[in-house]
């Protein structure tokens, strides 16, 4: 077993962060498992949504809310304190940790008691080095002993042991040593390793802690949840019970991600038995939060005993299948697709090993609905979304409905632009379709179709048909016209089907996509941070006008700054960006100045503060910086844009991934002929 994880190591060797320091010599003795975490730990962690600004109200309150809102019964049980609980000092008699006065009055034992009282479990977080990563509290290098007798003698009952301020002693030093101490207490520690994959912790990890954070840390955006996804999911051969990869804790609910999106992060955590340790303040969650993170089926999956982390079947330019075998014999499916357009993703009995059966129990684990399949497993996911199926073999399929594949096709823009961009005034055709996957007919097939107020729609192929024999599909299509004076922004089209079974169960099943009205670019010569963009997508918070991107909140950046040269005008931008203007063939160039702000962030290593700017006039790239690093001045980029329906910039992360780069485009000029 040992000979084939190292190979697997080996060929996994790229997944590693930067920086990774040899193996010295096998850990010392003392070996997990203990029988703690046979499942990936469920529960709360404060960090994503508060940072520091924490204190014991915080968690008593979580506490509360993990009974009252029933998550408690769905499986979470530890509520975790983060960095900045304590004072900056130790006791200098003791030499003990002091709980931080004013955050913590009541001390952190109390807390325990009162997290105990309500059957959950209380955990804490220090870094094993001279200070925490805040530096707001002594780190336990050093002092392990005591501090794992404190933790114990106060009840607590899982530490996370960050890598902060660490004097460059060896991890596989410094990471023992906490495991011997937790040992020596004789209390039962869930011991979290957060030394963020710097020394392929999956390698060694089993043997010290439960968990090992297999990435750098997690921000409240699509790219970082999609980045540590990628990362973490080529380690499922390391997984297991009692030893889990931990790709950083949940950012449900935090606000920057759409809900469906949310869904995917929770989906694609679900699949890889990652720990789920909620990352919201819950007292501010709503309806729809609660529901994520409170979905049972998807719960099961992550919580399954066999404890396997999915492995990728198949994963064709973003569109990811992922499959987890259960306990029971059952398999999790989990179609993903990371693109900016729709696409039908499925695969099938055979593909993922099934043994042959007349016909298969499928369940939506989102849809929280059971249907019958004769071994096809697919249909349309939106652009950032997750559909995940639990397959099993039951002997009862007849009983369900049959499985479908609902599609929706909308014009894609084409010349390489993702999702659907629909002029005011042009007419565009959608198409419906419904494939009957399963053994049985469906019956009374009913297509229905929703364009926002006021757009015309007309039925271009009035179908009739109302039954759907196993394995066909039904397919109409429709016109749809944006009124010409179709304000700019965001419109929902909405889909449904329905059917019914031969026991007459009626299956609803709905759809929805955003489509984007683009407003034509003003004629004559404008700064681009005027223009008004048909969509953005930035790696950090969002694009920033005539600022630098700075954090996640809107507004946050400085004066625009590259190498010393300030700007007044331009975008503000953090990689992986991609910015969308609607041209209408009207603009003949952009002349722009690109480089790295000079707002870098000072760690961990400001080499990696690079990128590549790209302007593309619909599917051809008409500029390109090659790569630019915090070190370089501006150069300066000539977009020919002649006779192109849509202009996209671009600010690609360069071969090191897309972390700590904020790409300016400086001093943007847009010109356009009428
Ligand atoms: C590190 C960890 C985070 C968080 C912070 C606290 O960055 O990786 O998860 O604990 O420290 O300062």
């Amino acid at each position: 077993m040992r000979a084939l994880i190292s190979a697997l190591s080996l060929l996994l060797g790229t997944v590693a962060a930067a920086g990774v320091s040899t193996v010295a010599a096998p850990p010392p003795a003392a070996a997990l498992p203990d029988g703690q975490a046979l499942t990936p730990p469920m529960g709360f962690n404060n960090w994503n949504a508060t940072g520091c600004a924490i204190n014991e109200t915080l968690i008593r309150d979580t506490a509360d809310l993990f009974v009252s809102t029933g998550l408690k019964d769905a499986g979470y049980k530890y509520v975790n304190i983060d960095d900045c609980w304590a004072e900056l000092d130790r006791d200098p008699v003791t030499g003990r940790y002091v709980p931080h006065h004013e955050r913590f009055p009541s001390g952190i034992e109390a807390l325990a008691d009162y997290v105990h009282a309500r059957g959950l479990k209380l955990g804490i977080y220090t870094s094993a080095g001279t200070q925490t990563c805040a530096r707001t509290m002594p780190g336990s290098l050093g002092h392990e002993d005591i501090d794992a007798q404190t933790f114990a003698e106060w009840g607590v009952d899982y530490l996370k042991y960050d890598n902060c301020h660490n004097q460059n002693v060896p991890a596989l030093e410094r990471y023992p040593r906490m495991r011997d101490a937790l040992k020596k207490t004789g209390r039962p520690i869930v011991y979290s390793i957060c030394e963020w994959g710097q020394n392929r912790p999956w390698e060694w990890g089993a043997d010290v802690g439960h968990l090992w954070r297999t990435t750098g840390d997690i921000n409240d955006s699509w790219a970082s949840m999609l980045s540590l996804f990628k990362s973490n999911v080529v380690l499922a051969p390391f997984a297991g019970p009692g030893h889990w990869n931990d790709p950083d804790m949940l950012e449900v609910g935090n606000g920057g991600m759409t809900e469906r999106e949310y869904r995917s992060h929770f989906s694609l955590w679900a699949s890889m038995a990652a720990p789920l340790l909620i990352g919201t303040d819950l007292r501010r969650a709503t309806p729809q939060t609660l529901e994520i993170l409170g979905n049972r089926d998807v719960i099961a999956v992550d919580q399954d005993p066999l404890g396997a982390q999915a492995t990728v079947l198949r994963n064709d330019n973003g569109r990811w299948i992922l499959k987890k075998p259960l306990a029971n014999g059952d398999i999790a499916v989990t179609l993903f697709n990371e693109t900016e357009s729709s696409a039908t993703i499925g695969t099938s009995a055979a593909e993922l090993g099934l043994p042959q059966g007349p016909a298969y129990v499928l369940r939506d684990l989102w849809e929280h609905r059971t249907f019958e399949s004769a071994g096809t497993f697919a249909t349309t996911v939106p652009a950032h979304g997750t559909v995940m199926y639990r397959v099993s073999r039951g002997a009862d399929w007849w009983r369900q409905p049959p499985a479908s594949g609902f599609g929706v096709d909308l014009p894609s823009a084409g010349f390489g632009v993702p999702g659907s961009v629909v002029p005011a005034g042009k007419p565009f055709t959608a198409s419906l379709s419904v494939a009957n996957h399963g053994r049985l007919p469906m019956l009374e097939a009913r297509f229905q179709f929703t364009a926002p107020d006021g757009w015309a729609v007309r039925r271009l192929d009035p179908n009739g048909r109302r039954l759907v024999r196993a394995g066909e599909t039904v397919s109409t299509r429709y016109e749809v016209i944006p009124p010409a004076a179709t304000p700019v922004g965001p419109y929902q089209l909405a889909a449904t089907v329905t059917y019914h079974s031969i026991f007459d169960d009626e299956v609803h099943r709905s759809w929805s996509e955003e489509l984007i009205v683009p407003e034509p670019v003003p004629a004559g010569v404008s700064e681009l941070s005027a223009v008004h963009w048909a969509k953005a997508a930035n790696g950090f918070g969002p694009v920033e006008l005539d600022m630098s991107n700075g954090g996640i909140r809107p507004g946050d950046g400085r004066p625009l700054t590259i190498n010393g040269r300030g700007y007044a005008k331009g975008l503000g931008t953090h990689a992986e960006a991609s910015i969308l203007y609607y041209l209408a063939g009207r603009c003949s160039s952009l002349s722009v100045d690109v480089g790295i702000d000079d707002e870098r962030d000072p760690r961990p290593d400001p080499t990696q503060s690079t990128a590549i700017f790209e302007i593309w006039a619909d599917g051809v790239k008409v500029a390109d910086s090659g790569l630019r690093t915090w070190q370089d001045d501006a150069v300066h980029l000539d977009g020919n844009l002649t006779g192109a329906s849509f202009l996209r910039i671009v600010t690609n992360g360069g071969p090191d991934g897309f972390r700590w780069d904020r790409g300016d485009w400086a001093d943007p000029v847009l010109t356009c002929t009428i």
